[in-house]
């Protein structure tokens, strides 16, 4: 995918990455972008570089515009692998390059890249770059969803590099939102965004908000932002913006997912009469077998609605395995507002129930007890009480739902 002007004299030169489905252990569907872009003003400047991989398609793009040896500055926003190990290649390039970065930045950057050659310069919240007739901006967005995060604002064109806040997992031919929306659908997108949000920034909600706060009393008008995968925001910027609000106020609908998964169908006997039992109650229901689900997907249905219910069997005295990984990811996502129920079928010992409850309490999720375990394989008196206890709580659900 060639380059691309976004306003007169800056560019997308990224790449896209059809091929790749898993992302450090997020499924990515439907692949992912690496974006950088490329200011054409009298000192050129590069913002942020791409995954190894795929830098010599970056280095290519950049080569359609200017000859790339006359890169002045390079600003690296973030340092993780996706986006700062294509920037050695670069630095071969151009060594003389004057490297922007923040304190973290640069002590985390040095661990893969010896940056005793090069001429870096730290920067702050606050500190501000003349390249020419444009002016960048630095603001620090540390936790963003890592140490050593920054956006770089272009002043005169009021355009926002905001790495990977306001992204998308989503490889397209498209590279503006209005784009997208019209050969795709705005929900599809908002669906992307609320993906990536759920599974990559959800832990950092307050900082988020913190910053957004920050940004706005800088009182700096937005007319562009540019994330470091998927497409640009130039047209939806209000949406983006308020959907990142409801997200960190970690808003939810009335509804519930129920998620499980089963050994020898016990367990996936009793997921439908508790689903019957929330209906009755009013309260619409998604069910997700786990095991032929992606994870993010699950964690993004769990992040939509405001009640969860998983159901384990208990393998060798414990969780089943798909069900451990996901509580782990789901604790290190840190949900919350969220009321958590368990169910599920045992032979012996039956200790899932319990030890989802555990993790749950560990979350600081509101919980829904006792769960229930069934011996074996349920029977109708058993599935008769899967129904009262998913009516049960269907009708907490409300309650709770109507007091957040
Ligand atoms: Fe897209 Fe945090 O890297």
């Amino acid at each position: 995918m060639k380059s691309e002007e976004l306003k007169s004299g800056i560019y997308w030169v990224g790449a896209i990455d059809w091929a790749i489905r898993d992302f450090h252990g997020y499924e990515t569907p439907r692949g992912t972008s690496y974006n950088n872009y490329l200011i054409d003003d009298k000192e050129p400047t590069l913002l942020d570089a791409v995954h190894h991989d795929f830098v010599h398609i970056s280095i290519d793009n950049i080569s359609r515009i200017i000859s790339p040896e006359k890169i002045k500055h390079i600003i690296i926003n973030h340092i993780e692998n996706d986006h700062a190990s294509g920037v050695e290649k670069i630095l071969e390039i151009v060594p003389e390059a004057n490297i922007y970065i923040t304190e973290r930045g640069k002590k985390g950057l040095n661990r893969f890249i010896d940056l005793s050659k090069y001429k870096v310069n730290i920067v702050k919240s606050g500190d501000k770059l003349k390249i020419g007739q444009r002016t960048l901006l630095f603001i620090e967005t540390p936790m963003m969803h890592w140490p050593d995060s920054m956006f770089t604002y272009i002043q005169e064109e009021k355009v926002l590099i905001s790495q990977d806040a306001f992204g998308q997992h989503i490889a397209s031919i498209e590279r503006f939102d209005d784009e997208f929306a019209k050969n795709n659908s705005m929900e599809d997108l908002e669906d992307a965004v609320i993906d990536y949000y759920a599974n990559i920034l959800m832990p950092y909600g307050s900082v988020i908000k913190g910053k957004v706060e920050e940004i706005k009393k800088l009182g700096i008008k937005i007319n562009m932002i540019a994330p470091d995968h998927g497409v640009i925001w130039r047209s939806h910027i209000d949406k983006v913006l308020n959907l990142y609000s409801s997200m960190v106020d970690a808003k939810a609908q009335l509804s519930n997912v129920i998620v499980y998964d089963t050994m020898w169908h016990s367990t996936e006997q009793m997921v439908f009469p508790i689903a019957k039992g929330l209906e009755d109650e009013g309260v619409p229901v998604k069910i997700i077998k786990l095991r032929s689900t992606p994870k993010s997907v699950v964690i993004k249905e769990i992040w939509k609605a405001r009640g969860v219910i998983i159901g384990s069997p208990t393998l060798n005295n414990g969780l089943f395995p798909s069900v451990a990984e996901l509580l782990t990811y789901l604790k290190g996502l840190r949900l919350k507002n969220r009321l958590f129920g368990a169910f599920g079928s045992y032979g012996w010992s039956g200790e899932a129930v319990k030890e989802m409850y555990d993790v749950a309490k560990a979350m600081k999720l509101e919980t829904f007890e006792p769960g229930i375990k069934v011996l074996y394989k349920p029977s109708e008196e058993d599935l008769a009480k899967c129904y009262e206890f998913g009516k049960a709580f269907g009708k907490a659900l409300k309650e709770y739902h109507a007091k957040i």
